[in-house]
């Protein structure tokens, strides 16, 4: 791997530990106003210094982040479709390498549709992102995205991990499920998982805890982090989970620690309540 390449990559999973806290907030994208995510500034601010990289659009970039801030940026450069379609593979590149280096990237990432319509398209785009990516050292990141009737089992989710990394993706996100530790052996790049919908904080720290015994490299969550209550002390709890090797029960009690410490109170981050706003998965 290039040196730069490498560089980048280091900066999203912690030569230290060998981990990644992702924090995801790129749902925008074909969600438009996802529930905790009305007014992104407030959202992502209060978490930036607890998450390794943040996940999000070029636009949500330059108005919600300071150009200051040095968290590192995994750019979404795939898109061009929304919640309202039935079909949702229908992605294509919105996003120019060009300008993902202007805007000084980690990563970039795009989604990829196994099984579904535009499977094609979205895997071509995903060799050509590479190729871009090789050419620049730019590290990409395929999302394995589910089309809506596909189940998402450890075969489902292995074929789509293992075909990312054969077309050359650096680093993948895909969803926990059983049997994870059998996708992880049988992919040869680094592994991070999504959060999901949002469940209860316990069940997401489950989750996390068992992905990252799994051999997952870390999580790239989303909606478990911004719409909880106390998102503050949840990122900080998936980050002792993620980094640290707490238990979920452990990381449990630290989160309920903090949410209830009066002096976090005010700095938890709890800044919209997750509203009827569009979902997915
Ligand atoms: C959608 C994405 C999102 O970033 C991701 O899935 C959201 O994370 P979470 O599921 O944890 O809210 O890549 O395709």
């Amino acid at each position: 791997m290039d040196w730069g390449l490498k560089n980048r990559l280091s900066r999203i999973i912690k030569p230290s530990t060998g981990k990644a806290v992702m924090l995801a907030v790129d749902h925008g994208y074909f969600l438009g106003p996802t529930g905790g995510l009305e007014d992104p500034r407030k959202t992502i601010t209060p978490l930036l210094p607890y998450a390794d990289s943040l996940m999000l659009t070029r636009g949500v970039l330059r108005q919600c982040v300071d150009a200051g801030s040095p968290i590192p940026i995994v750019l979404r450069v795939s898109g061009g479709n929304s919640i309202l379609e039935e079909e949702l593979s229908n992605e294509d590149m919105t996003v120019s390498m060009e300008d993902a280096i202007r805007l000084n990237v980690s990563a970039v990432t795009l989604s990829i549709y196994v099984g579904g319509a535009h499977q094609h398209k979205s895997l071509i785009n995903l060799g050509k992102l590479v190729d871009e990516g090789q050419k620049y050292g730019i590290p990409v990141l395929a999302v394995t995205a589910v089309g809506k009737e596909m189940t998402r089992d450890e075969r489902y989710l292995s074929l789509s991990c293992r075909i990312a990394a054969e077309i050359g993706a650096h680093f993948v996100k895909t969803y926990y499920c059983e049997g994870f530790d059998k996708l992880v052996k049988k992919c040869p790049i680094p592994v991070v998982i999504a959060g999901g919908k949002k469940v209860s904080e316990m069940d997401a720290l489950e989750l996390s805890y068992r992905a990252i015994s799994d051999g997952a490299v870390g999580v790239d969550m989303g909606r478990n982090i911004f719409q909880s209550d106390a998102p503050v002390a949840m990122i900080r709890a998936v980050r002792a989970v993620v980094h640290e090797g707490y238990s979920a029960k452990r990381a449990y009690e630290l989160y309920t620690a903090i949410k209830n410490d009066k002096k976090n109170k005010k700095t938890n981050g709890r800044m919209t309540k997750a509203v009827a706003a569009p979902d997915f998965d």
